[in-house]
């Protein structure tokens, strides 16, 4: 049931939490919705409809939306016909026990239903009763069943929500068969499915034409795409980043993110070889150490992380390689921890994310594994190794001071409040290389969207500040 023509538009907030993928899930929701009659507000206060899209990697990530609905209840005590919808991996996850922990909510959609929520807000409404729509469990059926439960969404693309018109995901794969003990994503998620080549270029294509000139492919496990094409051939990341670098009007490719044992030789090659592909790879390593590595079943060993790392080195010299770590798994003693300073110390990576180990009810570490480290110990971890990432950072970006670099500039910096900077006006932007660094410099707000060099003056841990080299020319040609 859509709306009518004459009928006042339904207001939607919609906050999201979590991962790349939930950031485009909810572009996706909101493209959908908009098209449905409903427009966007940023006031909660304001909104007839009220989303959250939900992540459950780490327990903050679900008490943050379950605060988030104690908060809303009065809302929906004083306008009992306010819509709120929890979707995507939460939803998945707890179901029916969010609908009675927040009796105050109308419905309940996992990540492979996201393409009913305009459906079952009108059946809520309609019926006056909660409607809820997930995906089998993983045990729930056939493989075939079970994948079919979590449809493909990639329908229409929103410029609108996305932060800025020319930078967009592609979602190449949904969810995910490696099963580390620890991670949540294959239950929510659902089995391992990469999209048709064809489908993805042509998305591109019309990304491109809606004048996005950066995509980020998406997928849990991005570098294990593998899909049979129409000719019976097996289409690949490498094969897949090769048709996608040909399209026109795109000039930056990146990809994220990538499983250690699936990062082949020719995948490397090809982001060498492909001019538009950025030499920036995200692959966790997690641990630095063989025990936790093997409870976590990562299915590598350091010695294997290593040689990846140096295959790296040797095949893409200039590229900048981020992780992953987890502190404090189940049985990480001091001696393991020390590894994963170790492996930092070792290949100095661009950055790391740091997680302190969080239990997932309905993972295999959570039940066969104790979690023995207390809080904190995590916390004092998770503290040192990034103080011994950061000063890495900090250290790898003193050799910039100088240099010249090619940025993407994407809007205002977040010390200027993202306040937006109007054309003609100037303030402090934020950009990034092609090796995914962040730079801060002043200029006027005509530069967001262009590719511009910028000659570094300092730098900070996070961020190299600079100059806009070419600020006259650019300026007077804009
Ligand atoms: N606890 C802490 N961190 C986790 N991650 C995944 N599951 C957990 C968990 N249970 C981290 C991993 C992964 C990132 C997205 O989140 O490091 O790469
Ligand atoms: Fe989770 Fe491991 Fe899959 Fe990554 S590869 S989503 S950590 S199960």
């Amino acid at each position: 049931m859509s709306s009518d023509a004459g009928s006042p538009r339904k207001k939607l907030y919609i906050e999201t939490v979590g991962c790349q993928m939930n950031l485009l899930d909810s572009e996706l929701v909101v493209g959908k919705l908009r098209h449905e009659g409903y427009e966007l507000t940023d006031d909660v206060e304001l909104a007839d409809t009220i989303l959250y899209n939900t992540c459950s990697v780490r327990q903050h990530a679900e008490d943050k939306i379950y605060s988030a609905l104690g908060r809303i209840k009065n809302i929906k005590r004083d306008r009992p016909g306010v819509s709120i919808g929890v979707l995507g991996c939460m939803a998945q996850k707890d179901q029916g026990q969010i609908l009675k922990r927040a009796p105050h909510v109308d419905v309940v959609i996992g990540p492979g239903q996201l393409g009913r929520v305009s459906e079952l807000l009108d059946a809520a409404r309609a019926e006056g009763k909660p409607q809820m729509a997930v995906s089998l469990p993983r045990t729930g059926g056939s493989r075939d069943a079970v994948t079919a439960s979590f449809a493909e969404y990639d329908p229409l693309r929103e410029p609108a929500m996305r932060p800025n018109p020319f930078q967009a995901f592609v979602r190449i794969m949904m969810g995910c068969d490696k099963f580390c003990t620890y991670c949540i994503v294959p239950s929510v998620r659902g089995p391992e499915q990469s999209r048709p080549p064809g489908a993805i270029v042509e998305e591109s294509r019309a990304l491109a034409g809606q004048g996005v000139k950066e995509i980020t492919l998406l997928g849990q496990t991005v570098n294990s795409y593998k899909h049979a094409d129409d000719d019976g051939q097996t289409v690949r990341l490498a094969e897949l980043l090769e048709r996608l670098d040909a399209i026109g009007g795109i000039e930056r490719i990146k990809f994220i993110t990538n499983y250690p044992n699936d990062m082949t030789d020719d995948l490397l090659q090809a982001v060498r070889d492909l001019p538009k592909v950025s030499r920036y790879l995200h692959v966790p390593a997690q641990s630095g150490c063989d025990d936790v590595l093997k409870r976590m079943k990562r299915g590598y060993t350091v010695e294997l992380y290593d040689d990846m790392m140096g295959r790296i080195r040797e095949i893409l010299p200039e590229a900048a390689v981020s992780s992953d770590f987890i502190v404090g798994f189940c049985g990480e003693t001091e001696a393991s921890f020390r590894k994963s300073v170790a492996m930092v110390e070792r290949w100095r990576f661009k950055n790391s994310f740091i997680f302190k180990y969080s239990p997932r009810l309905g993972t295999k570490a959570d039940t066969l594994h104790i979690d023995d480290v207390p809080e904190e110990v995590k916390r004092r971890r998770n503290n040192e190794l990034l103080a011994v990432q950061n000063a890495i950072c900090l250290e790898d970006h003193a050799r910039f001071v100088g240099q010249t670099v090619e940025i993407l500039v994407e809007g205002p910096s977040k010390s200027s409040a993202n306040r937006e900077v109007a054309p003609g006006e100037f303030g402090q932007l934020t950009g990034r290389t092609t090796c995914d660094r962040i730079v801060v410099f002043d200029g006027p707000g005509r530069l967001v969207g262009r590719t511009l060099a910028v000659e570094i003056e300092g730098v900070s841990a996070v961020t190299l500040f600079g100059r806009a080299a070419t600020l006259e020319s650019v300026g007077a040609g804009a």
